[in-house]
């Protein structure tokens, strides 16, 4: 199209074109793709929606890297040792406007096996948790600190979380959620750049990064401690309603 919206020559409206999937690509509108990598970053590929006009709002959007971006930058990852042993690349899943971002410390064998973050048992847990809170786990976002298991489920050691938490940073700065809960005191204390223990912080609301944080304890930590479910699900609850994430149904 010409600028003053008539006809011009196949070139310029190849340009256009161009142009204008780029802008809604950079606006976070969703294309599906037939690669993995794809599915790996979202669970709702299909939800196309074309903005009408350009408002300030979108404007400002288009700023924003999508979580697509991050991830093929992130691409085949060697940046620390955890390529070595790892199956599949655990990006994260979810709803990229999620109000809400659930942070993890690092993949599991089922996880490293699926591609996809907390898929084992204590992933399990955390999706019973957010139903029995009436949210359902894709309407969320789920990620974790390092993207590759480490050896044994042992913690990442620093040089690993040094290499993958920008990543994790740009991936909450795509989303930019309203209440990031940190999963365990791995993901808090990386957030938080703190040394505190997650029972002593667990359920307290931290100013970060324009956004709150709120620390939970870890669902694994909670298939081991049962007793401290109740304390972990009066966290989830206090994160979901300062996110204003609406249970479904009310
Ligand atoms: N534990 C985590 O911290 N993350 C997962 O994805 C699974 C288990």
């Amino acid at each position: 199209m010409s600028r003053n919206g008539e006809g011009g020559s196949v070139r310029e409206t190849v340009e256009a074109l161009k142009n204008y999937f780029g802008y809604l690509h950079r606006s976070g509108v969703l294309f599906p793709r037939p690669d993995s990598a794809s599915a790996a970053t979202s669970s709702v590929p299909e939800s196309v929606t074309l903005p009408h006009s350009s408002t300030p709002e979108m404007q400002e959007e288009g700023a924003r890297e999508t979580l697509d971006e991050v991830r093929s930058d992130l691409g085949e990852c060697t940046r620390c040792k955890l390529h070595k042993g790892r199956k599949k690349i655990v990006f994260g899943v979810g709803n990229p406007r999620s109000k809400i971002v659930f942070v993890g410390e690092g993949p599991g064998a089922d996880e490293d096996e699926q591609g996809f973050p907390f898929v084992g048992r204590a992933g399990q847990l955390l999706t019973r948790m957010l139903k029995a809170l009436g949210v359902r786990r894709e309407d969320v976002y789920i990620c974790n600190v390092v993207k590759c298991r480490p050896p044994n489920n042992r913690a990442p050691e620093p040089d690993e979380v040094t290499a993958c938490s920008p990543f994790l940073l740009r991936q909450i700065h795509s989303i930019r959620p309203a209440v990031v809960c940190a999963l365990g005191s791995a993901a808090m204390q990386t957030l938080l750049k703190s040394t505190g223990s997650i029972t002593k912080l667990r359920g307290q609301v931290f100013e970060w990064e324009g956004t709150k944080l709120i620390p939970t304890f870890h669902p694994a930590y909670l298939l081991r401690n049962p007793r401290s479910e109740w304390e972990a699900r009066a966290d989830l609850k206090k994160a979901l309603d300062l996110a204003g994430v609406t249970p479904l149904g009310r």
